[in-house]
């Protein structure tokens, strides 16, 4: 089971990731003149669930492989990342791709939809991608 969620967190990084920089080079891309569609709106919630879903699954290994134990080795790095880094920053990343698609849900017009994604999840795939533990960031990650 342990192993299963583990690969399940590993493995849709990539689909997650994928979904986060259409969402935002289409949002850049059509914010000035282009039309809200509901392919577009699908992007969202696809890019919202998945996301979503990724913290839920990452929650639950936090606990059963106990790497809350790992706060009493703060000065060893990949420890640290375990332990506080790599989930504070996907939980705020997390709450970021939440508001973007709900303050974009909610505009009236189209450019403004276009930007509330642009900005949320813009930031968002930022701090993922500086906190995901990167195989060169992060000894003993793997790359899927
Ligand atoms: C957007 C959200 C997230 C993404 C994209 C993500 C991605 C990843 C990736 C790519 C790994 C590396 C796995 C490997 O080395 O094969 C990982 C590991 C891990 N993540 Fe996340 N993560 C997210 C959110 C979270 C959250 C919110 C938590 C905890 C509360 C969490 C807990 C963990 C744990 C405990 C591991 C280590 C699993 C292990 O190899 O034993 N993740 N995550
Ligand atoms: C403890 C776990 C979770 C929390 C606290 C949470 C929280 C939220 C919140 C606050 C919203 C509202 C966003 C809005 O109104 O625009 C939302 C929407 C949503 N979440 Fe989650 N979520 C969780 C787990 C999941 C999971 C596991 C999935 C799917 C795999 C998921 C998929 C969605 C979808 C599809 C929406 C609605 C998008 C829409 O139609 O506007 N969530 N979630």
């Amino acid at each position: 089971m342990e192993s299963i969620l583990k690969h399940a967190h590993s493995g849709m990084r990539w689909f997650a990731l994928g979904l986060l920089i259409y969402a935002v080079v289409n949002a850049i891309m059509k914010k000035k003149n282009g039309t809200y569609t509901d392919n577009d709106k699908l992007v969202s919630i696809l890019t919202l669930s998945l996301v979503h879903l990724q913290v839920v699954i990452g929650f639950v290994l936090y606990f059963i492989e106990g790497k809350y134990k790992l706060f009493s080795q703060m000065s060893d790095s990949v420890s640290r990342m375990y332990a506080l880094e790599h989930p504070l920053t996907m939980l705020i990343a997390a709450v970021l791709v939440t508001i973007g698609h709900s303050k974009s849900k909610k505009a009236a017009e189209d450019g403004k939809k276009f930007k509330h994604t642009y900005v949320f999840f813009g930031l968002a795939l930022f701090l993922i991608l500086i906190r995901i533990p990167w195989p060169f960031l992060t000894p003993g990650a793997a790359w899927f």
